[in-house]
């Protein structure tokens, strides 16, 4: 861990939220210095406090909305970063199909003004968030980075493709930024240490909150969404990407941006383990893996669910010389450990 003042700063918009914070200790690791922005709408303070307890120290944190230009001039201006990872969105794709423009609003607006701000001050390195989604239901699987994109099925969705685009043309146009969009599969757990993990505000809609409130009884159970599926077992697949081994993503994504020539550049790569689980297999492997029982029935399909999309890493490996390490049974008992931590 690095202490020091002259550790170089990286702002992380959203680095109070689930990836971010995350993301913030992984930096801190790695000897950069994070400088976080986030107004809270999605988080708590009490994320600081699980920062200061893993880190044994303070993280600087704007309690700021990353929309608001001269306040963000400002935090460049004073803190002189070298980078930005951009996290922070509003991510409840229900919600985004409710108050779509709540959704266009929060999730390209601080984006379009951190890509006028970055060349203003001499930022060149810029990580964004996206999203497997981009790729709804692939034809073939395991996913590339090639595989088309399709038509988002949710302004949310809308927000990611759009975003991606966004950064693309800016870099088109030789705006001096070198952006890798890291296209997430299925974030799940929570750091080891149990200090910080995943808020979900009101009904989760992802499976694993959704099975880690179920087995502390908070929700009676849990409907799995159709096992008539053409997968294994009939229910539906996905990557599920342990939040620590994605937060590490990011470092060396940073890494790879620093050390690429100076100019415009983009592209995008896949997180993912590669590897595809079906929901009875994480309730299954859940289960084994704490020692406690979930309460699950079957119910009819989810309108708008796809049926299996899992990734290939391959570029990951490659391009960022990373790959995940940690296995769905580690995930799903940190995810359980910070449960029982929220219940006190
Ligand atoms: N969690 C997932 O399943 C998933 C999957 C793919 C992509 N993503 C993307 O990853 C990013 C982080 O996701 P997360 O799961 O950590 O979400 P999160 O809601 O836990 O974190 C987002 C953080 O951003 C903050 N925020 C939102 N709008 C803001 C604004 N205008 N100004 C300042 N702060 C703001 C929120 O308070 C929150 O702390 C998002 O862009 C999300 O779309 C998430």
């Amino acid at each position: 861990m690095t202490l020091s003042g002259n550790s170089p700063k990286i702002l992380v918009t959203g680095g109070a939220g689930f990836i971010g914070s995350h993301t913030v200790v992984s930096l801190v690791n790695a000897g950069f210095e994070p400088v976080i922005i986030d107004d809270f709408s999605n988080s708590e303070r009490s994320a600081l406090d699980g920062l200061r307890a893993i880190l044994g120290r303070d993280v600087t944190c704007y309690a700021v909305n990353c929309n608001d230009a001269d306040i963000m001039a400002d935090i460049f201006r004073k803190e002189a970063p070298i980078g930005v990872i951009h996290f922070a969105a509003n991510k409840a794709v229900g919600e985004s199909v409710a108050k779509p423009l709540k959704y266009y609003r929060n999730n390209l607006d601080p984006l379009l003004l951190l890509l006028e701000l970055m060349p203003q001050y001499s930022v060149q390195n810029f990580v964004f968030s996206s999203s497997c989604t981009v790729y709804g239901q692939p034809e073939h699987l395991p996913v590339t980075e090639e595989t088309p994109r399709l038509p988002a099925q949710s302004p949310y969705g809308n927000t990611k493709a759009i975003g991606e685009d966004i950064i693309r043309d800016a870099v088109t146009a030789q705006i001096p930024v070198k952006a890798l969009a890291l296209r997430y599969f299925n974030p799940i757990g929570a750091h080891p240490s149990a200090e910080i993990g995943e808020l979900p505000l009101g009904v989760p809609a992802n499976l694993v909150p959704f099975i880690t409130q179920t087995a502390a009884g908070i929700r009676p159970s849990l409907t799995v969404y159709g096992d008539d599926y053409n997968t294994p077992d009939g229910t539906c697949v996905r990557d599920y990407i342990d939040v620590v081994d994605l937060a590490d993503a990011h470092v060396q994504a940073l890494k790879k941006l620093i050390e690429a020539p100076e100019g415009a550049s983009y592209d995008v790569i896949n997180i993912g383990t590669g590897r595809g689980e079906t929901v009875l297999n994480v309730i299954k492997t859940f289960e084994e893996a704490t020692g406690v029982n979930v309460n699950y029935v079957i119910g009819p399909r989810r309108a708008g669910d796809v049926e299996q999309v899992y990734a290939d890493v391959t570029k990951a490996n490659r391009v960022l010389e990373w790959s995940a390490r940690r296995s769905l049974a580690e995930s799903l008992r940190d995810a359980w450990n910070w449960q029982k931590k929220l219940m006190k």
